[in-house]
């Protein structure tokens, strides 16, 4: 069964509110260097246009952790897949990722990166399902609240396809 998809977000829309995000951040962190965290593979798309947003000085790391499968269902597992190049020691941090839905990912995550020695560690999402969660985890910088649908576009994929999208889509399944 082919899925089909259909626009949530237009390219437009998203490509506003990262600059807004990144308007906030730069103020938020005047006269100090933020160090951006992306979870990869979904931030990625994220992180690079709220990075060339950013007017204070910017470096980035990546790392990848495994929580979902080729499905749709969180299977709550979280694994380090590949972990940062970079210490955490004094750098004023900022979680870049795509989607915060169960929260188990982020829950996980948060508690690793502030044992190692930043001075903050701050989280920010492109997207949030809050109604989907599962684990408490406070969200500093939201690009939008959605529903709870399967979105893809923008970072985000279904079976590792439409990352590439230039926008945010439900996959629909008819
Ligand atoms: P959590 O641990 O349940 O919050 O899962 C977060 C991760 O699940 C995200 O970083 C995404 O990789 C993936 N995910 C959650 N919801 C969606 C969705 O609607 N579309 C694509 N990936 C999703
Ligand atoms: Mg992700």
């Amino acid at each position: 069964m082919a899925e089909r998809i259909e626009v949530l977000l237009t390219e437009e829309e998203v490509d506003r509110r990262i600059q807004e995000i990144g308007d906030q951040i730069s103020k938020d962190y005047a006269g100090k260097q933020v160090h951006l965290v992306c979870v990869l593979k979904g931030g990625s798309f994220f992180m690079c246009e709220l990075a060339k947003r950013i007017t204070v000085p910017v470096s980035i790391d990546f790392m990848s952790v495994s929580s979902y499968g080729g499905d749709t269902k969180s299977s709550g597992v979280v694994r380090i897949v590949k972990d940062l190049d970079e210490s955490l020691k004094d750098k004023h941090v900022i979680v870049v990722e795509d989607i915060v839905d169960s929260g188990r990912t982020l829950s996980y995550l948060l508690d690793m990166l502030r044992s190692r020695g930043a001075l903050d560690v701050r989280l920010c999402t492109l997207l949030d399902k809050p109604d989907r969660r599962v684990v408490d985890v406070k969200v500093d910088y939201t690009g939008f609240e959605i529903p709870d649908e399967f979105v893809v576009g923008y970072g985000l994929d279904y079976d590792q396809k439409y990352r590439n999208l230039p926008y945010i889509g439900v996959v629909k399944f008819d």
